[in-house]
This record gives C-alpha cells, sequence and structure tokens, in this order.
C-alpha cells in the first residue's frame, strides 16, 4: 500500500490519509514553539522608537540628566541581540533535555522560560526598568534556542516517513507567520503604541498557555521511548494511535533498524569532529553555509526594517515592515515546494547572488534619496527582494545541508557546532548593526554585499552538492579532493571538479 519513496510534496492527496487527528493535534501544538521564536525575532522591529523613548525618559528620570545618543544605541542593541546569547546557550542544551526528560516532557518544562520572560518584560515600564526588559529578552532567547531544536526532533520522530519532509517544513513556516504576527501586532493602532508595548512584548504568554493545555493531549514521541527508554509496548500503542491503524509492524521495524544502527555507529563529540581529518572539511562547510546564513543581514532585516525603511524616507515604515513579513512567508512557502526538487547548490548561489544585488540596489536607493524622493519606493523594493532570495536559498538550505553532509554518528555534535555558529554570527549583526549604520550611513548595506559575495565564491568552489547523496559519496567526494590536494593542485580545481560529480 504505502511506497517509501512516495513524496508528499510533489503528490499531497496521496499522503493526506496518513494525516491522522492525533498527529495533526501533535504536530499543531509543537509548532507553537517555532511561532515564538518568530514572534520574539519580529517583535522589537515596530516598536524601537517608542521603547526607546522609554529607556531615555528612564533614565533622565534616574540620573537626572538626558541620554546620551551612544548610551541609547548601546542599550537598545544589547536588547535586541541578548536574544541570540540566550539562544545560544538555549541551542546547546538541546541535546542533554531530550535525552533526559523526553521530546515532549522539554517542550513542556521549556514553557516556564516563557512565563518568567513574559512577566520580566511585560513589566518592565511598570517598574521602569531597562534591565528587565534585557533579562526578559535573553530569558526567551534561551526558550528559542531550546524550543528550535526540540519542535524539528518531535515533528520529525512522530511523522510517518513519507510525511517527513512535508510536516518539517511547518517548523519554518511557524515561525515565518511568528515574524509576520509580531510585526502586525507592533502597528501602532494594535500594541505598538506608548501604553501598550509592554503588553506586546508579553503577549508571547498566551501561546505558551495554548501549548500547556495541548501538550498533556499529545504523546511522547515512539523512538524516543523505543530506543531511550526500551518500552516498545507503550511506543507500539502511541504509533497504533498516531497512524490511525494497528499495522504499525513497518514503522516499528524502521526504528530497530535505526537503533542498531546508532549502536554500531559510534557518536562522535565536538573535539573529535576537529580533529579527525574525515570530518574537518565537511564541518568547516557546515560551519560557512551557517554563517553565510546569518551574516547575509538578514536579521538587520527582522530586527531594525522599520528604522531602516524610516532613514530610506518610507513615510509609513511600520507598513513596509509588514510588507517584509507578507514576503517572507509568500516566499517561504515557494521554497518549501521548490527545496524538494532543485539541488542545493544552485540554490544557495541564486538566492546568496540575489540578495547581493538586492542590498547594493539598496544602497543606490538610499545614496540618492536627497536627490529623488522617489528612491524610498525603490528602497522598499530592494528590501522586498533581498527577503525573497533569503528564503530561496540561505533560509532553508545550511540546515539541509548539516544533515545531510553528517551520518547518525556525528550528526548530533555536527548540529551543535551548526548552532552555535549560526546564533554567534546572529548576535553579531544583532549587537554591531545599529552602530555600523551610524558610521557608514546609508553605505553600511555594501559590507553585507561584499560578505554575500565572499560566500557566493566559497559555495561554488567548496560546497558539494548533496540531494540525493548518500553519506558514503558525499564523504568519498570530499577524500578525493583531500588526496588530489596533495598532487599539487589548487583547491579551485578540487571544489568545482571533485565534489560536483
Ligand atoms: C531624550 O529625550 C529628550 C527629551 O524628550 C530629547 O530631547 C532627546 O533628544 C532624547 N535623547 C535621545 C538620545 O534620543
Amino acid at each position: 500500500m504505502r511506497s517509501r519513496s512516495l513524496n508528499c510534496i510533489t503528490f499531497p492527496h496521496l499522503c493526506l490519509f496518513l494525516v491522522t487527528p492525533h498527529l495533526m493535534l501533535a504536530v499543531g501544538t509543537a509548532v507553537i514553539g517555532s511561532l515564538q521564536f518568530g514572534y520574539n525575532t519580529g517583535v522589537i522591529n515596530a516598536p524601537q522608537n517608542i521603547i526607546e523613548s522609554f529607556y531615555n525618559e528612564t533614565w533622565s528620570s534616574r540620573f537626572s540628566e538626558p541620554i546620551s545618543q551612544g548610551t541609547l544605541t548601546g542599550l537598545w542593541s544589547l536588547s535586541v541581540a541578548i536574544f541570540s546569547v540566550g539562544g545560544m546557550f538555549g541551542s546547546s542544551s538541546v541535546g542533554f533535555f531530550v535525552n533526559r526528560f523526553g521530546r515532549k516532557n522539554s517542550m513542556l518544562m521549556a514553557n516556564v522560560l516563557v512565563f518568567i520572560a513574559a512577566a520580566f518584560m511585560g513589566f518592565s515600564k511598570l517598574a521602569a526598568s531597562f534591565e528587565m526588559l534585557i533579562i526578559g529578552r535573553f530569558i526567551v532567547g534561551l526558550y528559542s534556542g531550546l524550543s528550535t531544536g526540540f519542535v524539528p526532533i518531535y515533528v520529525e520522530e512522530i511523522s510517518p516517513t513519507s510525511l517527513r519532509g512535508a510536516l518539517g517544513t511547518l517548523h519554518q513556516l511557524g515561525v515565518v507567520i511568528g515574524i509576520l504576527m509580531a510585526q502586525i501586532f507592533g502597528m501602532e493602532s494594535i500594541m505598538g503604541n506608548a501604553s501598550l508595548w509592554p503588553l506586546l512584548l508579553a503577549f508571547t504568554l498566551l501561546p505558551a498557555v495554548l501549548q500547556c493545555v495541548l501538550l498533556p493531549l499529545c504523546p511522547e514521541s515512539p523512538r524516543y521511548l523505543l530506543i531511550n527508554r526500551n518500552e516498545e509496548s507503550k511506543a507500539r500503542s502511541i504509533l497504533v494511535k498516531l497512524r490511525g491503524t494497528d499495522n504499525v509492524a513497518e514503522d516499528m521495524q524502521e526504528m530497530k533498524e535505526e537503533s542498531q544502527q546508532m549502536m554500531r555507529e559510534k557518536t562522535v563529540t565536538i573535539p573529535e569532529l576537529f580533529r579527525s581529518p574525515v570530518y574537518r572539511q565537511p564541518i568547516f562547510v557546515a560551519v560557512m553555509m551557517q554563517l553565510s546564513q546569518q551574516l547575509s543581514g538578514i536579521n538587520a532585516v527582522f530586527y531594525y526594517s522599520t528604522r531602516i525603511f524610516e532613514r530610506a524616507g518610507v513615510s509609513q515604515p511600520v507598513y513596509a515592515t509588514i510588507g517584509a513579513g507578507v514576503v517572507n512567508t509568500a516566499f517561504t512557502v515557494v521554497s518549501l515546494f521548490v527545496v524538494e526538487r532543485v539541488g542545493r547548490r544552485p540554490l544557495h548561489l541564486t538566492g546568496l547572488m540575489g540578495m547581493a544585488v538586492s542590498a547594493v540596489l539598496l544602497t543606490v536607493a538610499m545614496a540618492l534619496l536627497d536627490q529623488l524622493r522617489w528612491m524610498s519606493y525603490i528602497s522598499i523594493v530592494a528590501i522586498f527582494s533581498f527577503v525573497a532570495f533569503f528564503e530561496i536559498g540561505p533560509g532553508p538550505i545550511p540546515w539541509f545541508i548539516v544533515a545531510e553532509l553528517f551520518s547518525q554518528g556525528p550528526r548530533p555534535a555536527a548540529i551543535a557546532v551548526a548552532g552555535f555558529s549560526n546564533w554567534s554570527a546572529n548576535f553579531l549583526v544583532g549587537m554591531c548593526f545599529p552602530y555600523v549604520e551610524q558610521v557608514c550611513g546609508p553605505y553600511v548595506f555594501v559590507i553585507f554585499t561584499i560578505l554575500l559575495i565572499g560566500f557566493f565564491t566559497f559555495t561554488y568552489f567548496k560546497v558539494p552538492e548533496t540531494k540525493g547523496l548518500t553519506f558514503d559519496e558525499i564523504s568519498a567526494g570530499f577524500r578525493r579532493s583531500a588526496v588530489i590536494k596533495t598532487d599539487g593542485l589548487t583547491d579551485d580545481f578540487l571544489g568545482s571538479h571533485g565534489l560536483r560529480l
């Protein structure tokens, strides 16, 4: 009846019968965690001016002197970027939690962080304390780091093989919808005003409550029960509910095979990953891919687009920010259909080049603004296409490639290293962008253009195509390039010829 190679993105009508109410409830509940990450990424964008005034007033009343521009920029960048420091710690602890407490309980427990964070952020105005807002941002970052690990693991483990790709993309969709939601709620007429902004930040509480109510109705991951806890009959009865059929022998067999494979293939630690010549080149590629995602400047847009549009002479910057969120969501949906069919390399290269061109366009528009007022429309177009190209390549592809470059044994360590690099670069952009913008003015996106072209070149020469290849074939490609290198050929040759067979 059921074919393993069935692709549910290409043939959705063939797979709908696999989506049982139980599975739908479990996936839907988990994806609330993705929504939370998106919401907290986008929430500080629209109300920047209003919260900055609050910082200014608080400072004046506390020290009876106005805040200096430098201090204000510093405090605001910290409030934005400390989210990624939390994310860094959170994403490093995912493995510990899911294996110690299980997938479902980890997701449930993490919500405690949201309650604490929402309280800190929601009462910061009442307490006249920007420190509380900064602490809240750190804690909700911690949650986001955990959550972006928990959700994909849980969703993948409860989904039937043929639906894994399709349901896995719901995480990505949850993130971008969360960003869009935050941008809409941030409109002045909704919650982005001087009296309601604490509610805007504390709103993250509601999805957390909803998830806490629904999670107890969801099953634990059968894979966790079978492999980590050795509770076979419990795993089977959960599978029967999730699949809506008594015939789950095939799934059980698959999980057992996987567990045997895990026992054969020894887990690789992070230091081993860097020491072993087999993994050194793939991990370098994996880290560079993550850096290409974050140093593309995408979060300069998601964190600061309202300010960017304001500088570009747009009269309704918050609406333009919401427009960017809509484009982001639309192109995420487009990429869901494209990613499964097209190779990773062409998509990533197209995305990087498109972003570089958009960044040049934005720079030109901002530089000419004083002469030509209509250039503000060109900046809107430039930012929209910047975001669209991001979702075609640098958004989804780095995570695909990391998972595809490593087999079971080294994969957890590789994903941990990739996550750490990703959040670090995210922090760097969030923290430095406002300063660099003050120094460079309209030319700030030139820096991202240079980085984007650098990553384009790297991808062209060094990143192998991984779609449809087995781990053995991919690592053979890397080994071959290492051998050729000792024969005295250039690296460029290796990248373009050795790896793209
Ligand atoms: C702080 O507020 C005062 C009074 O409204 C204003 O004059 C000053 O420019 C503000 N400072 C900054 C750095 O925005």
